[in-house]
């Protein structure tokens, strides 16, 4: 009998995931992050992993990791992942597209509180000041710059096309989608300039990696909003620091960070008309059940020899 396949799980999964896997010899580490040293000790005989995008899974990892065939991550992003050592190997790597709605929710959700002052009206009603709160503006009619045309900028292309904006998108890759009503302009640079809404939409690596930074923001209008739910180092959080305070943009709203969580001392926290919430993007309990079952499905078909995931990128 061929010996079971043994696989490390470093995220929490549901009991009935669990029983899923049984047929493999399992490590559960519920916390992958904060169990580091054991996961790296772990992954010495794993021939699969399941790892979120907090559980890094860089050159040592994989080095420690000889038997491994499959990484199953419970996540879209894959700059956790050290993809060139991986693909040098043969490991296959997987990810959950079954996110973009709550992603697309939130971005809109983000904009809108930019737009009309929600987090300033909410400070009026505690502070005494029901009657003075400014006036925010509309979406319907302003442009939305997409930066990047995946699967969530085109969830989040839908819904703003619904509030009738006006979309726009840029994306180096010369096979991405169309949609009826999105216009692609030619460059970043000429994307940034007519946007009143710049929205984040790509992988992070190498050439991303401060995609946004302080050359691009003073492209932006005074009056633009930057919204950021992809990968706080797609945008140079430094430099975004001094373009608030300095007034060069009117606001940024930012699910993803640098380093997460932030220091609490961050001047970015303190900075005029900034919102911060806690990579939220696919905090909902319906899209973190069917990505725990994506990534559970993936592992399996990446464990059995001659079958090959359906969601690979
Ligand atoms: C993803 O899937 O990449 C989300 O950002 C969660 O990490």
């Amino acid at each position: 009998m061929p010996a079971r396949p043994r696989a490390v799980v470093a995220v929490a999964l549901a009991p009935w995931l669990l029983d899923q896997l049984a047929g493999c010899e399992l490590t559960v580490l519920p916390d992958g992050r904060s169990d580091a040293a054991a996961f790296r000790s772990a992954v010495s005989e794993a021939d699969g992993l399941l790892v979120s995008s907090n559980v890094p899974v860089d050159a040592p990892v994989l080095a420690r990791a000889p038997r491994l065939r499959v990484i199953s991550s419970m996540s879209v992003g894959l700059d956790h992942i050290d993809l060139d050592a991986a693909s040098r190997r043969g490991i296959l790597v997987t990810i959950t597209p079954v996110l973009s709605d709550a992603v697309a929710d939130l971005t809109m959700a983000l904009m809108t509180m930019l737009a009309r002052r929600i987090p300033q009206a909410m400070r009026a009603v505690t502070d005494g000041a029901w009657h003075e709160v400014p006036l925010g503006g509309d979406l319907a009619g302003k442009v939305l710059l997409l930066v990047g045309f995946g699967r969530i900028g085109q969830a989040v292309a839908a819904r703003a096309l619904a509030a009738r904006m006006r979309v726009r998108c840029v994306d180096s890759r010369p096979d991405v989608a169309r949609l009826a009503g999105v216009d692609r302009v030619g460059t970043l640079a000429e994307g940034l300039a007519e946007a009143d809404v710049v929205s984040l939409h790509v992988d992070l690596n190498a050439a991303t990696r401060h995609l946004i930074g302080r050359r691009e923001l003073t492209l932006m209008k005074p009056t633009a909003f930057l919204v950021n739910t992809a990968r706080g180092a797609v945008l140079d959080q430094a430099a975004l620091t001094d373009a608030l305070i300095a007034g060069q943009i009117a606001g940024a709203a930012l699910d993803v960070l640098e380093d997460e969580p932030p220091r609490p001392d961050d001047p970015l926290l303190r900075a005029p008309n900034v919102v911060v919430v806690p990579h939220i993007g696919s905090a909902t309990t319906e899209t973190r059940q069917a990505m725990a079952q994506c990534a559970v499905d993936n592992l399996l078909l990446g464990l059995r020899p001659g079958q090959r995931p359906v969601v690979a990128p």
